[in-house]
């Protein structure tokens, strides 16, 4: 469920709150893909070490450091470069969902600050080579993706990569982030949520058989 947002002050008000801060890194393209589906916008994001998607970014502790000061250390170790990150680059700030904040209950609740930052399309470029050198690549980073936002014709696209599992907010932070910087219209994110949705709940359906016949095989054992 989407939380509340939070002022930039207000959240670094909050006391024994955690925080973390992530960012959208993101260029316009004019490639096209198979030579005629128009690529559009390059927006980086990662698979991380949990086997969830997210944006590049991680905690910061602001009595020690700024937010952005931060997030620039935390790129440095995952994409090899410390990019600096502004405050005018910043989004929004949110309670993340409980079960993304810690492994208990009773630990301190988790704040998200999430990002976004144009670039040339060069740099993009750079960053993704430069990340496969990065401290933390092959660790909690497994490798930049990039996101697909057209949608093909048999329905490839925008659609099944939101049908992912995503790490905290990230995916609602894609999903806000890409109609607040108009990268994608209101109705192609609709329909991609829509189309989405199917195709999760068709996974559920594959996942439940293949458990079904590992069950079956383990029996004949
Ligand atoms: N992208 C990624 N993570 C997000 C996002 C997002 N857009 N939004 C919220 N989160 C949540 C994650 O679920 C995680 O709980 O923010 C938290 C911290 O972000 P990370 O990027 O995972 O933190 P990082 O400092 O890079 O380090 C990860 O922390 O969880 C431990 O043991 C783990 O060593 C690992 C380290
Ligand atoms: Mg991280």
């Amino acid at each position: 469920m989407a939380s509340r947002q939070l002022s930039r002050a207000e959240a670094l008000a909050c006391p024994g709150c955690m925080h973390a801060c992530h960012v959208m890194l993101y260029c316009d393209t004019k490639t096209l893909l198979f030579g005629s589906l128009p690529i559009r916008h390059i927006i980086l994001m990662q698979m991380r070490f949990d086997g969830l998607l997210g944006f590049p970014g991680g905690f910061v502790n602001p009595s020690e450091e700024s937010l952005e000061a931060g997030l620039t250390r935390e790129l440095s170790e995952e994409l090899g470069v410390a990019l600096p990150i502004l405050e005018e680059d910043h989004v929004d700030s949110r309670y993340a969902p409980a079960s993304s904040s810690s492994s208990s209950s009773s630990s301190p609740r988790l704040i998200t600050h999430f990002y976004a930052k144009k670039m040339e399309e060069e740099q993009i470029r750079e960053l993704e080579r430069a990340a496969t050198t990065a401290t933390d690549h092959g660790q909690e980073v497994l490798g930049m993706v990039r996101v697909p936002l057209y949608t093909m014709k048999g329905g490839g696209g925008l659609a099944p990569f939101l049908s992912h599992s995503f790490a905290g907010n990230a995916r609602s932070q894609l999903a806000d982030t890409l109609l607040h910087l108009h990268l994608v219209s209101p109705e192609e994110l609709r329909e991609a949520v829509a189309c989405s949705l199917k195709i999760q709940a068709s996974a559920a359906e594959e996942l439940r058989a293949s458990l079904a016949s590992a069950e079956a095989k383990r029996k004949l054992l």
